[in-house]
């Protein structure tokens, strides 16, 4: 088995439903802070199930999910094959979208699931599909050295101000013993530390920088702002699309 056949499964990763719940609110907020204008069109590339899209679709002008597991997509289908903001995408239909017509290309929690080929072939892609004053966002990339502890630590942090504390602790458990814990320990993760991933990103062509916070909740992994232009600070650009709090 290998890390895209791991994720076309169930897989034990959320302790519960409200700790998947919690997680996609949170990371469609982040998505949503990072919108530049409301017609901004936006990629969420590795996106999982999406649970909030429709809330980032109501936010931005159209929203593209692109995962590579057919049962993610399948799900994402039935939910929001009717909403006319959202594209649903096999990655290989990414790249017939048009060069340079995306505004924000999200990528979340993905890299450590891919080689480093994979990777600077997906930048080529990325770069090519961005605007010029277009920006990719890499996310919750893994640092060298990274322990399971401090993640399960994070996690724990996490669940306790969620409310899931107790099934939190149950699913550590569980992952500990699951497919996961051994693939990990049969291919590895991805592990980048902050030059590393920078060395990366200007390599393929981009302006890059690390982001202060890292999307979602665990601080120990890192966010990076790329362009293939120069990065404009996101002040000047966020926040913008309506009055709705996006940390609801
Ligand atoms: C850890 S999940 C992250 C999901 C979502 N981005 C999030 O933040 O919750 C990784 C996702 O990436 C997808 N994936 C793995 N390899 C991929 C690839 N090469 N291209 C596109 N998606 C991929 C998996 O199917 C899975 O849904």
């Amino acid at each position: 088995m290998n890390w895209r056949d791991y994720w076309n499964q169930d897989t034990p990763i959320y302790s519960g439903e409200r700790h998947k719940l919690l997680h996609y609110r949170g990371v469609a907020n982040d998505i949503i802070d990072l919108i530049p204008f409301s017609e901004a069109a936006i990629l969420d590339y590795g996106c999982g199930e999406a649970l909030f899209a429709d809330r980032v679709a109501a936010r931005c002008g159209h929203l593209y999910l692109s995962d590579a597991a057919p049962l993610v997509r399948g799900r994402l289908e039935e939910r929001l094959g009717s909403n006319a903001k959202v594209s649903i995408l096999a990655p290989e239909e990414v790249s017939a979208l048009p060069d340079g017509a995306l505004d924000v290309i999200i990528v979340n929690s993905l890299l450590q699931y891919l080689s480093l080929e994979e990777l600077r072939t997906l930048l080529g892609l990325w770069r090519d599909k961005l605007s010029a004053q277009g920006r990719l966002v890499i996310a919750d990339v893994v640092p060298p050295h990274l322990s399971p502890v401090t993640d399960a630590r994070a996690l724990l942090s996490f669940a306790w101000t969620g409310g899931f504390l107790k099934s939190a602790v149950v699913g550590l458990g569980r992952t500990a013993f699951s497919d996961y814990r051994r693939l990990r320990g049969a291919i590895g993760l991805s592990q980048y530390d902050e030059a590393e991933m920078l060395d990366i990103l200007r390599a393929a062509g981009f302006h890059a920088e690390r982001a202060p916070v890292n999307l979602g909740h665990n601080q120990a992994r890192m966010t990076f702002f790329a362009s293939p232009g120069p990065l404009v600070a996101l002040t000047q650009t966020s926040r913008p699309c309506g009055p709705e709090s996006s940390t609801a």
